[in-house]
């Protein structure tokens, strides 16, 4: 199976300086997606899929999306301080870290993803998460959506919606962005 989580933040600013320091003190809410990093790469290690996770940088004058094949990440990601130095190096010297970083507005990411990806969008009031079926091959693949730190704006939800993206929950509670991504995935690989 071949997993993509896409989390669009309108915070994060690709050229501003930041440590780690600044970040876990919350800087643009970068440490949110740098907990995601870590949960996914994790995951990456003990799984035999390909997991991609995909940061979108949706304010208007961002509009960029860094691609990060997990598995190209050379540093095991120990700890959040790892994940935070990786992703503040992934923000500032992508092609360092095996990242692609496209100029590409949301529309156009999602149309594009969803030629070869089945779209998932994750939101307390869809399918609860025991009924999604995925298999565990080769030819699958699927790509979840997600908030950051706050939902998606209406517009990108009514996109997905408009491309048949299917709505999973996990359950009636707001979830932190990264325990989400790690119960989607205990999920598809752990379930009995
Ligand atoms: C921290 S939440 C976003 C903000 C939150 N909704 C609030 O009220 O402050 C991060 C994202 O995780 C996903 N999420 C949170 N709880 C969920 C749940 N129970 N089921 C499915 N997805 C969930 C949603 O996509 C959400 O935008």
């Amino acid at each position: 199976m071949n997993l993509t989580f896409l989390i669009p933040s309108q915070t994060i600013k690709s050229d501003t300086k930041k440590t780690v320091k600044s970040v876990v003190g919350g800087q643009e809410r970068v440490d949110v997606l740098s907990r995601c990093l870590l949960n996914l790469s994790r995951w990456n290690r003990r799984l035999n899929s390909e997991i991609n996770f995909i940061l979108y940088l949706s304010s208007p004058d961002e509009q960029q999306a860094f691609i990060i094949p997990i598995s190209s990440l050379e540093l095991e990601l120990k700890s959040e301080v790892d994940s935070t130095q990786e992703l503040i190096k992934i923000l500032s010297k992508p092609e360092e870290s095996g990242v692609s970083k496209e100029n590409i507005s949301f529309i156009n990411l999602i149309q594009k993803l969803s030629k070869d990806s089945k779209l998932y969008y994750l939101t307390p009031d869809g399918l609860e998460v025991s009924e999604l079926q995925i298999k565990n091959n080769q030819k699958e693949k699927a790509c979840f959506v997600l908030g950051s730190q706050y939902d998606l704006i209406e517009e990108q939800e009514a996109l997905l919606s408009k491309m048949g993206a299917t709505r999973i929950s996990i359950g009636k509670r707001n979830y932190l962005a990264s325990h989400v991504v790690t119960i989607v995935c205990h999920h598809l690989f752990l379930r009995k």
